[in-house]
């Protein structure tokens, strides 16, 4: 048989950019972001050298949940813009040579989404309740929930409804707020309504999709309660053998389209061989890589996750994207300072930082991107960990939005801390947000000195080291292996090769010297007498490797 070579799709060394709309620029003046404001930044994307970009739910929304409730999946909320501007967008992103992929959300609705108004208003056994999964309560009264399943906000996943006449009604499903009804996948229509919306979208040039809350559409059609002793991975409304099916027809859909298409999704569950199963040559391209996000910054866990993490040959799809933030966690510069800097998943919230003054955490951020752009495989990056921007943890209450800063056990910035509006310019806030003098969340004022317009002057900020670091990759990493080699340095460093190029991470007290008759292309520390610092990483070659010119760094070029 005739070699043929195929390229690797475009999104297998990627690095995207996750763009939390409401947050990133303000474009018409009302303190929240939105297309204009985004449109106007390409060129500090393009600048940044990321490859593509995910922009968070910009469809109709009440914006309960961020506006991950959705009302209409075909038409952009106002408070962003017009389905025009997305086009422009769209063109405009592909003009600049980056691509664009979207949220789809296909576990829920809004409850203000036509078809679960249609379904309040015309009552009991109205086949438009079949479109979601309305149950009678438990007891005489049916005041109990109709199982025992809860929110992943807290609290159960039922609300019980009031019907139009005032009477006590059944109670429906919602996994998430009861501002988010779940939708009854067994119906014809959702099918029809989400191959519609994947449809409008690849034809306007989306270049694919996020796909939010990925295992948890199809539910076990009994609703039983949850097993009294039964194992996190066998959950009834979670991971149901039949959400594959979805899958497999969402790909098959993206398929028949010309070009490549990324699909991405929020596959949050206990073991690798679970989060395996989205992975198919027919399913999703790709998960996020949450065990990466959630460690703790030690070099033993981080080893492990990467070699776990690694497809096990080279043509498994298998991929997880490595990711060290995104809008529901804390900032990952935060975490790292702390005594414990892991993320926890459930939900729980550990103490604020020891380090104030976010010197640990910093050091850690940089040595830390240095790492995640290292290894191979797509990367995404949130919005604002480019500025070195921490977890904002003293919002006033008053000032918070997110819902789930509204449960019990969680601080009350809820996720704000992280959406906080980015710092782009001037000494007091908005920083060039917005022209009309608030941001829908108050920044600190401490952050004037992590505005981009300050930080692109500076060659030792954390923007410059992004900007080298994804440049050298963008140049220099496409043609290296694809699989890794650990080194071994001792227990505190992380090391490892891929070809001629070696990434050193050091976790330990001491610096350590860098390996002889290598070459330094880009440190997230300064070196001293070629020693790598505490919290520091280093990307070399060894000599002999066709070189390019050195980045020290800070950044800039050194002969
Ligand atoms: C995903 C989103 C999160 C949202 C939830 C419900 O986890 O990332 O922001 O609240 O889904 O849609």
């Amino acid at each position: 048989m005739p070699f043929r070579y195929s390229a690797p799709p475009w999104w297998r060394q990627a690095v995207f950019y996750q763009i939390y709309l409401r947050s990133f620029a303000d474009g018409n003046g009302d303190g929240v972001g939105d297309l204009a404001g985004l449109r106007a930044r390409l060129p500090y994307l393009k600048a940044l050298g990321v490859d593509a970009l995910w922009v968070t739910p910009w469809y109709t929304s009440p914006m309960a949940d961020g506006g991950y409730d959705i009302c209409d999946h075909r038409a952009i909320d106002p408070l962003f813009g017009t389905t025009e501007e997305a086009e422009s967008l769209l063109a405009e992103v592909h003009d600049a040579g980056l691509r664009v992929i979207l949220d789809l959300v296909p576990n829920h609705c809004s409850k203000q989404h036509p078809w679960f108004r249609q379904a309040v208003s015309e009552g009991p056994g109205s086949p438009s309740r079949d479109r979601f999964w309305f149950r009678p309560g438990k007891g005489p009264d049916g005041s109990r929930p109709p199982n025992d399943w809860p929110s992943q906000f807290g609290g159960p996943a039922w609300t019980r409804l009031t019907e139009a006449d005032g009477t006590p009604g059944p109670w429906y499903l919602h996994l998430f707020s009861h501002h988010q009804p779940d939708l009854n996948w067994n119906h014809p229509d959702i099918r029809a309504d989400f191959a519609h919306t994947v449809r409008f979208w690849l034809e306007r040039g989306a270049d694919g999709f996020r796909v939010d809350a990925a295992p948890f559409p199809v539910k076990n059609p009994s609703l039983p309660d949850i097993a009294p002793h039964a194992s996190p991975t066998q959950l009834p409304y979670r991971d149901q053998h039949q959400v594959h099916e979805i899958y497999r027809a969402l790909r098959a859909l993206t398929d028949s389209y010309p070009g490549s298409h990324f699909l991405i999704g929020e596959v949050n569950l206990p073991t690798p061989a679970q989060r395996a199963r989205y992975v198919r040559t027919d399913e999703l391209h790709c998960t996020f890589n949450f065990p990466y996000l959630a460690s703790s910054w030690e070099a033993h866990k981080l080893r492990q996750i990467i070699t776990d993490s690694l497809p096990a040959d080279k043509d498994t799809p298998a991929q997880a994207a490595w990711v060290l933030s995104n809008h529901d966690t804390v900032r990952h510069l935060t975490r790292y300072g702390r005594d414990d800097s892991s993320f926890h998943m459930d939900g729980t919230f550990v103490d604020g930082p020891l380090d104030t003054n976010y010197r640990t955490g910093f050091a850690r951020a940089r040595a830390a991107i240095l790492l995640t752009l290292a290894l191979p495989g797509p990367a995404f990056l949130f919005q604002g960990e480019e500025l070195g921007l921490p977890e904002v943890e003293d919002l006033p209450r008053a000032a918070v939005h997110d819902l789930a800063g509204k449960q019990p056990n969680t601080p009350a910035q809820g996720r704000d801390g992280c959406r906080v509006p980015l710092p782009w310019s001037e000494d007091t806030p908005p920083f060039g947000f917005t022209t009309n003098g608030t941001a829908w969340l108050p920044q600190p004022s401490s952050w004037h000195g992590l505005t981009a317009q300050r930080q692109e002057a500076d060659p030792a900020s954390m923007l410059r080291l992004y900007r080298s670091a994804l440049a050298w990759r963008s140049c220099h990493m496409p043609s290296l292996p694809t699989t890794l080699r650990w080194v071994d340095l001792g227990t505190n460093v992380l090391a490892f090769a891929r070809g001629a190029f070696l990434c050193l991470v050091n976790f330990g007290a001491h610096p350590i010297p860098l390996p002889r008759e290598t070459q330094v292309h880009l440190t997230s520390s300064p070196l001293k007498e070629r020693r790598l610092p505490q919290d520091a990483s280093a990307w070399l070659t060894r000599s002999g490797y066709p070189a390019p010119p050195s980045l020290s760094h800070d950044g800039t070029k050194s002969s």
